[in-house]
């Protein structure tokens, strides 16, 4: 048994901390032509600009202006059998369980996240199974999910990380039953999977934002910036989200970039953009009111009547020793420890609440049959900087870029659908 993992290299905490404590507007102008390549060649991939940090006291004031008291029912807590218990406050410990599945017992892990095809060779990072501080957490049972979700719909809502996450479960599931593919567009964004055993169906609904943006074309070409009309829920998975059952909400790094800031149509403010005339809200700004629009979306949908929301909280990246345009890496091959973690210093952190306030919002007046809850993964994955591709492991798709923001399958992503299976037996339990 290993103990946990010293902390001999310097956390991405820190560093990502460090950085915001300036405006990096240097950083902007290769940031935005590499985001112009990025658009082009890479669309579905996300990625961070320097993080400017003038935001914070805006962001308190903010903060303290929506501040909300928790709701008692639904628990953002999770149970196990009739103990209570908080799912996501616990640690990894090392254990020699491998993984659920291989990239050929799971035929579906995409090219970019088969970090073994792709020249792996460590495979102990699969070897660490998440404790919570209260209880257990339950392994994963293909069967058992199955059985939960029988003749249900699933929803994920986000970007490519998002995807991600409905990419692991399909793993697990197809131990079980290999799935359909039944619908996949042109840009594999939007991806409809069924299990016709179960009649259980689960789709990835891609969006940057999870409200309406518009990119900006300047001088002809596209921008990389962004208009987000922040009151408008995204039609391109508000309108597929008919007769949900369960919804997986989640969003975030799209938002690290230069942004305007509408509400009613007009300008409230703008993210990293450096003018005198816009005011600088902050990404914590328009992260919040996003999420709000969406959740009050999906409460108010007339269509969606008993769905189950999930927020799944922000996923951090972990570009270590640079950004991830300037040599970051994430190259461990062990998570970092509880006692590294410092959330109070995170930004990561600060999402994350803002994510989690915003599930508590909408909780407070919940519609005809819709439940809420969080898959709050934000902490146990601040621990999990082996679990990413990098680019060590060969993977080359990134073109000399590390991918330190989507996991690998398999790898510790995989928990994020034993913590699901644990909330959807929660929730069948509360019906
Ligand atoms: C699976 O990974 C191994 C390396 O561990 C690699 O040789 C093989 O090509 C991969 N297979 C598939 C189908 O991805
Ligand atoms: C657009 O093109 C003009 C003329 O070539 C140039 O002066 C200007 O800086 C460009 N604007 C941007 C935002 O790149
Ligand atoms: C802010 O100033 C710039 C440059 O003068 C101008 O192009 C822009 O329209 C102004 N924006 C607003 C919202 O007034
Ligand atoms: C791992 O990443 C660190 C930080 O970026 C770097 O200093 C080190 O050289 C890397 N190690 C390998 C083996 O690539």
């Amino acid at each position: 048994m290993k103990s946990s993992p010293p902390s001999s290299q310097e956390s991405k905490f820190k560093s990502f901390k460090r950085e915001s404590h300036f405006i990096n507007f240097k950083g902007l102008a290769p940031f935005l032509l590499a985001s112009l390549f990025v658009t082009f060649i890479f669309s579905f991939f996300i990625f961070y600009s320097p993080i400017p940090s003038s935001v914070t006291t805006q962001r308190q004031q903010l903060n303290h202006a929506d501040k909300v008291t928790p709701i008692k029912t639904p628990p953002r807590i999770g149970f196990v059998g009739d103990k209570e218990c908080d799912l996501f406050k616990g640690h990894w410990v090392h254990e020699d369980r491998g993984s659920f599945y291989t990239n050929s017992s799971c035929t579906t892990i995409p090219e970019s996240k088969n970090c073994f095809k792709n020249g792996r060779e460590d495979v102990d990072f699969l070897n660490w199974r998440w404790k919570p501080d209260q209880c257990d957490l339950p392994r994963f049972e293909a069967n058992k999910f199955l059985k939960i979700v029988r003749g249900k719909k699933m929803a994920f809502i986000g970007d490519s990380v998002s995807r991600n996450h409905m990419e692991s479960l399909l793993c697990l599931l197809s131990q079980e039953e290999v799935p359909r593919d039944i619908y996949k567009d042109s840009e594999d964004r939007f991806r409809t999977w069924y299990f016709p055993s179960h009649d259980f169906t689960v789709m990835s609904l891609w969006t940057k934002f999870l409200v309406i943006s518009e990119e900006r074309e300047i001088n002809g070409s596209m921008s990389g910036v962004f208009d987000l009309h922040l009151d408008k829920v995204d039609n391109s998975w508000s309108q597929k989200i008919r007769d949900t059952d369960y919804a997986i909400v989640s969003n975030g790094h799209w938002f690290f970039r230069k942004n305007y800031l509408y509400e009613d149509g007009r300008l409230l403010g703008c993210v990293y953009c450096n003018e005198p005339n816009v005011t600088e809200l902050g990404l914590q700004f328009a992260l919040r009111r996003a999420f709000r629009t969406a959740l009050r979306h999906i409460n108010e949908c007339a269509d969606c009547k008993d769905t189950v929301a999930l927020v799944r909280t922000f996923s951090p990246a972990h570009f270590d020793g640079g950004n991830w345009d300037s040599g970051g890496q994430c190259n461990r091959t062990s998570p970092t420890s509880e006692g590294e973690l410092r959330l109070e210093e995170s930004f990561e952190w600060e999402l994350r609440i803002i994510q989690v306030e915003e599930y508590e919002n909408v909780g407070r007046e919940v519609r005809d049959g819709k439940r809420f809850g969080t898959l709050d993964v934000t902490r146990a994955m601040l621990m999990r900087p082996d679990g990413h591709p990098n680019s060590n492991w060969g993977n080359k798709w990134m073109r000399g870029f590390n991918d330190c923001v989507h996991w690998c399958l398999p790898g510790p992503i995989d928990s994020w659908n034993e913590f699901l299976m644990a909330l959807l037996e929660n929730f069948a339990g509360f019906s």
